[in-house]
């Protein structure tokens, strides 16, 4: 027996690691391995958490699963920010959001009753074509420099396991018999995967700048009819601040275009009046790609045939353009669907749950 694989996770972006991070702070951290191609650190086009502004913001979904999973993740990352950001990577900034149109009046109500310094910014300060704005303090994250804290954190301090293997399905994530559950992060593979092949899947390319502009501290964004532009400072890293960006549906190009470039460059000094004051350096031009998925992410239990045995599998993927600021709240309704199981696990040890 290999009790260190009682539980897989498949995937090392933050889904994966932040499904991880709850089953280890239940207790289970000695019980897990996390399982994937990539880990933090590594950057590759078909990972793309690492390409993440990143910032927490309005633009998610207004389902009920999206407005419970924003609202845990900010009092996650709210808890990272306020322990210690300059080994967490996260950190409180002043935002601004602007809406030309379509403005999601009755989720915005609802996430202002949890914001910190939420206000509606007055008509007469917009600029011109914006429909609405508001302000808050969001919760502005270095993306790969995040992902290798809460990979030290799960090994140094959980004692979680990982194993850099790419599988050629998700079958192969139960060869051992030992293991009683295994949750599919995946994120884009989840289209292409053998025993996923989830046809609701699709990239949603960004392009991104990364510069260096320490003068800017205020994180900016506007969504527009057709556009997204938004100017991200990023915690902890010497004053680099991401300028974006677009949102192209079905579009997996891992290139990047000057057009691109000087599309983002025109657009954010337009819309920060912070960043045209003083010289920046632009450092270099990413292209990553959000797995989105038609419906919303899926976090769902389900059984899957290997080797003629029914086995238990959670489906926790298609986080799109909201992994991190999500990916806390999905963590915690995908590890819910399998209470029974992982009571199991902690067989005669069992401890009373605060
Ligand atoms: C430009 C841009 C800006 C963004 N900004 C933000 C933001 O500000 N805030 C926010 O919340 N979100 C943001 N996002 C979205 C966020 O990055 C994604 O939602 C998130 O990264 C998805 O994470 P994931 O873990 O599902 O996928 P990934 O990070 O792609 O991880 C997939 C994992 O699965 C592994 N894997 C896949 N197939 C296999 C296999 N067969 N065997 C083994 N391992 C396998 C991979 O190796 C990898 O470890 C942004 C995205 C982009 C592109
Ligand atoms: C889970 O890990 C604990 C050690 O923390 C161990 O005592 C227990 O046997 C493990 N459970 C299983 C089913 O492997
Ligand atoms: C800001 O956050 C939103 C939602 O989390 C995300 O879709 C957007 O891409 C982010 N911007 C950047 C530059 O990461
Ligand atoms: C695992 O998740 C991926 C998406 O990340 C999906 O395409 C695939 O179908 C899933 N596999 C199974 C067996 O559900």
């Amino acid at each position: 027996m290999a009790p260190k694989e009682s539980i897989v996770v498949v995937g090392a972006g933050i889904i994966g690691l932040d499904v991880a991070l709850v089953l280890a702070e239940r207790g289970y951290g000695k019980n897990l391995t996390v399982v994937a191609e990539h880990l933090p650190g590594d950057t590759a086009v078909d990972y793309t958490s690492p390409w993440a502004g990143c910032n927490f913001s309005a633009i998610s979904g207004s389902d009920a699963n999206a407005l419970r999973w924003d609202k845990l993740g900010y009092s996650h990352l709210s808890k990272l920010a306020s322990e210690r950001p300059e080994e967490t990577f996260v950190r409180r900034t002043e935002s601004i959001e602007l809406w030309d149109e379509d403005v999601p009046h009755q989720k915005i109500k609802e996430m202002s009753e949890y914001l910190e310094d939420f206000r509606v910014l007055p008509a007469e300060e917009l600029p011109v074509g914006v429909k609405f704005a508001i302000g808050f303090t969001t919760l502005t994250i270095n993306a790969p420099l995040h992902m290798r804290f809460l990979q030290r954190l799960l090994t140094d301090h959980y004692g979680v396991q990982f194993v850099r293997q790419k599988l050629p399905s998700i079958q192969a994530a139960f060869s051992n018999p030992a293991t009683t559950v295994v949750f599919n992060c995946t994120g884009n593979a989840a289209r292409t995967l053998a025993g996923v092949e989830d046809a609701k899947c699709f990239p949603t390319r960004g392009q991104v700048l990364l510069t260096r502009a320490p003068h800017v501290q205020t994180n900016i964004m506007r969504h527009g009819k057709g556009y997204e532009t938004y100017v991200i400072p990023r915690p902890e890293s010497n004053g680099n601040v991401v300028l974006g960006g677009f949102m192209q549906k079905g579009v997996s190009d891992g290139s990047t275009y000057s057009y691109e470039t000087e599309s983002i460059l025109d657009r954010t000094t337009k819309l920060s009046p912070e960043l045209g004051q003083s010289e920046y350096e632009i450092l270099a031009p990413f292209a990553g790609m959000r797995p989105s998925r038609e419906g919303g992410a899926r976090v769902e239990r389900d059984g899957i045939e290997v080797a003629g045995e029914k086995r238990v599998l959670v489906h926790n993927y298609g986080a799109g353009g909201t992994g991190f600021q999500a990916g806390y709240g999905m963590a915690v309704d995908a590890v819910k669907t399998v209470e029974d199981v992982l009571r199991q696990l902690r067989g005669a040890s069992a401890r009373p749950r605060l």
